[in-house]
């Protein structure tokens, strides 16, 4: 009776979906938990490559079922264009049966998006660096207590409902940004959304799981964005409006905490981090560069170029520490074949204190990154098989993170292809 959690450790695009996708044959339920459509979760099989931004990754296996779940906000217009893409490739989910949606998830609406962009907008410099999808103003609503639920599509009343809140976004954007605007053509697209929802199992999925769980069926919760974006333990602002920790799979999908087994937390062998906010081990130089090139590090979902830095293990620990941690994947080895030497931060210079882990401020007082250098290892590490074909400094690098880190690395990721995972 158990689920296990899937989350990202760093600032997200850690490899999350491509992950799930590995791991997916293990489960009979892929639940997402929380985020929207600011995800982009890339899997690659067989010569294709999707991204995902609300689905979860475990569509392309037969026999598991994906719920998207109740910490999920759904704007039905991305979720329409993300269904519609994946039918044109001979994916037709509705064919499929294989996605359910919860009742309780909340809905995001046209005029969330408009408030997000005309919020950043009005920041300038001091900009989120949002993924303008909507999400900041949707959980404000939610918390607010203003929110619509997917539930609440099926209601005699919904249009008016929809009305009410589109009425009071579009006061707040006149008053606070002196905007206004014509939703006539969106709204259209948005209603077509809301009957392709319809079409969908729509669920209570707090139910739903612990039926599952009851069966002794598995369960894998996908977490989005990463841990460093968290809404409490992130470098607040600049974090995303959800709990991308283990925590929030609780809250997200109405599971106890005693029911969650292995939390598996993904970290790439560097870092990155799109939008703006702290980033104490960024490259502003032509290994910054390299390491954008070499892992095409461009957004999956609004391919903007991410920000590149070393390895960030004083981040890592906190993030292992929020979550509880228990097997690490390590993705994106093969980035760092081309590097003659690699460096990990292991601690930060802090106002003149050596500390190792993170603290509270890292906006104003700026952590200097303390670095150790590794050998690399120079060589094509993409078509490996076996753990014993991992070259000896890679197999060093990853020893010195597994002490580091005290939790064990059980994948490494040495490629964007599904089979490009090794069991350590
Ligand atoms: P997610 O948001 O955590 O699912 O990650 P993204 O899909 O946004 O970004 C990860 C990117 O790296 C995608 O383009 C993946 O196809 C790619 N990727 C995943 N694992 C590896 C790996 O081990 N090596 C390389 N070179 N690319 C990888
Ligand atoms: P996946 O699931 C990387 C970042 C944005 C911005 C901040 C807030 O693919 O790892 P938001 O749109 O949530 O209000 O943006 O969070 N961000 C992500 N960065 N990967 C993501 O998702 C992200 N989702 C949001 O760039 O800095
Ligand atoms: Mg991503």
């Amino acid at each position: 009776m158990a689920v296990d959690v899937l989350l990202g450790l760093q600032w997200g695009d850690e490899g999350k979906g491509k992950i799930v996708d590995v791991l997916s044959p293990e489960f009979d339920l892929i639940a997402r938990f929380q985020g929207g459509p600011n995800a982009g979760h890339t899997l690659e099989f067989e010569g294709k490559k999707f991204v995902l931004n609300t689905i979860p990754s475990g569509i392309f296996l037969e026999n598991t079922m994906n719920l998207i779940g109740n910490g999920v906000v759904i704007d039905p217009i991305a979720l329409k264009r993300e269904l519609d893409q994946l039918k044109k490739s001979g994916y037709d989910l509705l064919t499929k049966k294989n996605l359910l949606i919860s009742k309780k998830a909340h809905l995001l609406l046209p005029t969330h998006t408009v408030l997000d962009t005309a919020s950043e907008g009005k920041m300038g410099h001091n900009k989120i660096g949002s993924t303008l999808k909507g999400i900041g103003p949707c959980y404000m609503d939610k918390t607010g207590r203003n929110g619509l639920r997917i539930g609440d599509i099926t209601l005699p009343d919904f249009r008016e409902r929809y009305q009410n809140l589109v009425r009071k976004h579009a006061s707040i954007l006149q008053a606070f940004y002196g905007t206004t605007i014509d939703f006539s053509e969106i709204e259209q697209a948005f209603f077509e959304g809301i009957e392709l929802l319809k079409q969908f199992p729509l669920v209570d999925s707090e139910h739903l799981i612990h039926d599952y769980l009851k069966q002794g069926k598995k369960v894998l919760a996908e977490g989005a964005q990463g841990t460093l974006l968290d809404i409490d333990f992130g470098s607040y602002p600049f974090v995303t409006s959800s709990n991308t920790i283990t925590a929030g799979a609780c809250t997200g999908l109405g599971i106890n905490p005693k029911q969650i087994a292995e939390v598996i937390g993904i970290f790439k062998a560097y870092s990155t981090r799109v939008g703006n906010g702290p980033f104490p081990t960024e490259l502003q130089d032509e290994n910054g560069d390299k390491l954008r090139n070499q892992g095409r590090e461009y957004g999956a979902n609004t391919g903007r170029p991410r920000r590149t830095g070393w390895i960030d293990l004083p981040a890592l620990r906190y993030a292992i520490l929020i979550n509880g941690v228990t097997q690490l994947v390590l993705t994106k080895a093969d980035v760092l074949s081309h590097f003659e030497t690699i460096q990990i931060c292991t601690h930060y210079n802090y106002n003149g204190e050596i500390i190792d882990h993170m603290p509270y401020d890292i906006s104003t007082i700026a952590p200097t990154p303390i670095l150790k250098e590794m050998p690399g290892w120079q060589q094509d590490i993409s078509q490996i098989k076996d753990a014993v074909q991992i070259p000896p400094q890679l197999q060093d690098y990853i020893r010195f993170l597994e002490e580091q880190l005290e939790v064990p690395v059980k994948y490494l990721s040495v490629g964007p292809d599904r089979l490009q995972t090794l069991v350590l």
